[in-house]
């Protein structure tokens, strides 16, 4: 079911982000690129280079086109997410660190390079398989730095196109000593589980150079949330107008390479496969890596909202829609039910109308995410 603004219930879920401090956030313009229009794929070639030209032949949209999608507002919410996760994640390390060096592995276009400026960080390393989504990463790199004003330091980077979960990104970069304090990773692990060695080769990417006490977070689909919906459904896919997910078979669930095809907006299928959590949990022990916390997009949000900077931020990003849109605007959506969770919440609590919200389709596909956080023990 989708939200709305003035939802408020218990988080629950494993663990909190601790002593989140106050950070001015503004929307930044970021983008998420699990969300991104699609284009055709090339088949016949291996998974990883499916997934590379797959992100190679993404368009750049600008803002004005991003925002005529019909899923505007779930890539703004899970931009908001990023933003909030991304923010206190750099809180937490800025307590005992002043330069921060962060690894962004499978950093796509750089969708998060202004998260990392307003997280005021030192040195960023971006690595993607995708090598001109890198090459367009490092290109937004070089223009906010020279947009940028003189007084402002902004982070020094280095950019790395490689498939991370088959080569060692230690072997690439420019100083092979560099420790990192986060490794960021939105969006991408699930793309390495392919087979044990990718996905412990990608964690060990992750992992390897972070000094003791760091942090290795990011953003993943929920295996279970998949597979429960998976079951429910009559068929081996399930979904809505704006996403579709396919599996290749039901009931059959191996622990690596459990391939399915994630379609959004109606294009094309990217290979993506289950990420069965406990296992990644025990293969990161390997790392010295801890879970710290674990919580789904729906949780996530519940327990953020309830701090007013995180609250307004989010209508800063317009992360919700209004509902009902005002005399001047529309509904990204006019499916019937898109919008009863909206109307029921205002009835049942009193709530005066307009709320802010999703589309019920937005946010079943959204809340097939989960946040992970792992900090290194040694
Ligand atoms: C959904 S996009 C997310 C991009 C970015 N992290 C964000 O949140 O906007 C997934 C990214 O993972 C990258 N990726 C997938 N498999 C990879 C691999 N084996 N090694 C490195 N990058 C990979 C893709 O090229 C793509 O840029």
């Amino acid at each position: 079911m989708a939200e709305d603004l003035r939802l408020s219930s218990a988080g629950g879920g494993n663990g909190t982000l601790r002593d989140p401090r106050p950070l001015k956030r503004k929307h930044d313009g970021d983008e998420d690129e699990s969300l991104s229009p699609n284009k055709k794929l090339d088949t016949g070639e291996g998974h990883s280079q499916k997934v590379a030209t797959h992100y190679n032949t993404l368009e750049e949209r600008g803002l004005m086109e991003r925002n005529k999608s019909r899923i505007v507002h779930m890539r703004n919410f899970n931009n908001w997410l990023k933003s909030v996760l991304i923010g206190e994640i750099l809180d937490m390390v800025r307590r005992d660190r002043r330069d921060m060096c962060v690894l962004d592995l499978g950093c796509g276009k750089g969708g998060d390079l202004l998260k990392w400026r307003k997280g005021r960080i030192s040195r960023l390393v971006c690595a993607d398989i995708a090598g001109v989504s890198v090459e367009q990463c490092q290109q937004r790199y070089s223009d906010m730095k020279k947009r940028s004003h003189p007084n402002e330091q902004i982070f020094t980077a280095e950019f790395i196109t490689a498939d991370c979960s088959k080569e060692l990104l230690s072997e690439k970069l420019s100083d092979p000593k560099m420790q990192f304090d986060v490794c960021s990773c939105q969006f991408v692990y699930h793309y390495s589980f392919e087979s044990q060695q990718q996905a412990d080769t990608m964690l060990r990417n992750a992992c390897e150079r972070l000094r003791p006490g760091g942090f290795f977070f990011g953003t993943t689909p929920d295996a279970y949330e998949l597979v429960k919906r998976l079951e429910q459904s009559d068929s081996n896919s399930f979904g809505n107008e704006v996403y579709r997910v396919t599996f290749q078979k039901k009931g059959e669930y191996p622990l690596f390479g459990c391939q399915y095809d994630f379609n959004l907006e109606g294009v094309v299928d990217v290979p993506e496969f289950l990420v069965y959590f406990p296992l990644f949990v025990e293969m990161a022990k390997k790392y010295n890596m801890r879970l710290v916390y674990k919580k789904t997009f729906h949780q996530f949000f519940q327990e953020k909202i309830k701090d007013e900077r995180n609250k307004s931020l989010m209508q800063r990003m317009q992360a919700l829609e209004q509902y009902p849109a005002d005399d001047r605007g529309r509904l990204v959506c006019d499916g019937v039910g898109e919008y009863e969770h909206a109307e029921s919440r205002a009835q049942r609590t009193g709530a005066s109308l307009p709320l802010g919200t999703l589309s019920k389709s937005e946010w079943e596909a959204t809340s097939i995410y989960l946040v992970f956080v792992f900090e290194k023990t040694a």
